[in-house]
């Protein structure tokens, strides 16, 4: 069976597949990560981003793995190396909009998606997944949520337990919002595979749902259609 949950940066898409591949028992897609693996590599290699042609010879040359430890965390290497910190920094987050863009890096990636449902249960989630990549998937779901909340619950993740109120935090919290604005703007208006809620997904707003009712609604979807 294969599960697309789609939607925008902060949405809750990670930690919602996350949560239902452990339950379920199915294997967990992260896309964002894959096209973070290739943004961290040009700039780790001196690639120049506006480079569309370079990037995208890296983007078919280099090998990007998700491994299992027994803890549940997973890791992603870049040609055996592990990356996993790297693809999370604001440099990535600044220049993956850019990457992602690129339809010959989107049909690199597309490859190693379409492999990745062959052999197990997957619930895989991104922008386009049921859109483009799994376009027969069982279910798909989009998820929103009001860009305000997802720059809060980014900024909490990063601080847990501090307060909007600090100013510090606030300053964060303006700059989150902005990023994740100029993001979704790039994200939805781009030529090729943009994001967009594919005819037949369920839409959930998860602006006013905890982590764990989004998870059962999803799951109650999932064994109905199983
Ligand atoms: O979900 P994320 O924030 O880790 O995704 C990082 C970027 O990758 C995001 O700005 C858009 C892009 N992306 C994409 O274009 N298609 C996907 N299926 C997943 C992510």
């Amino acid at each position: 069976m294969i599960v697309a949950i789609d939607g925008p940066a902060g949405s809750g898409k990670s930690t919602i597949a996350t949560e239902i591949a452990k339950t379920m028992g199915f294997h967990k897609l992260d896309t964002g990560a894959m096209y973070r693996a290739v943004t961290f590599a040009a700039l780790d290699r001196g690639v120049d981003i506006n480079d569309e042609q370079a990037v995208t010879d890296l983007a078919r040359s280099i090998d990007i793995r998700f491994t299992s430890h027994e803890d549940e965390s997973t890791k992603l290497t870049v040609d055996g190396k592990d990356c996993s910190k790297q693809i999370r920094t604001p440099m990535v987050d600044h220049n993956v909009s850019a990457v992602s863009a690129y339809p010959g890096v989107r049909e690199a990636m597309l490859i190693h998606q379409r492999r990745a449902s062959e052999d197990s249960d997957i619930v895989a989630e991104g922008r386009d997944i049921g859109s483009v990549v799994f376009p027969h998937a069982e279910l798909k779901v989009f998820l929103t949520a009001d860009p305000k909340e997802r720059a809060r619950r980014r900024v909490l993740q990063r601080h847990p337990g501090a307060s909007l109120e600090d100013p510090s935090i606030k300053d964060e919290f303006d700059k989150t919002l902005d990023a994740i604005e100029k993001r979704d703007l790039l994200d939805s208006t781009r030529e090729v595979a943009p994001l967009v809620a594919a005819p037949d997904a369920v839409k959930i707003d998860s602006t006013s749902h905890t982590i764990d009712e989004v998870v059962s609604m999803i799951s109650d979807l999932i064994r109905e259609r199983r």
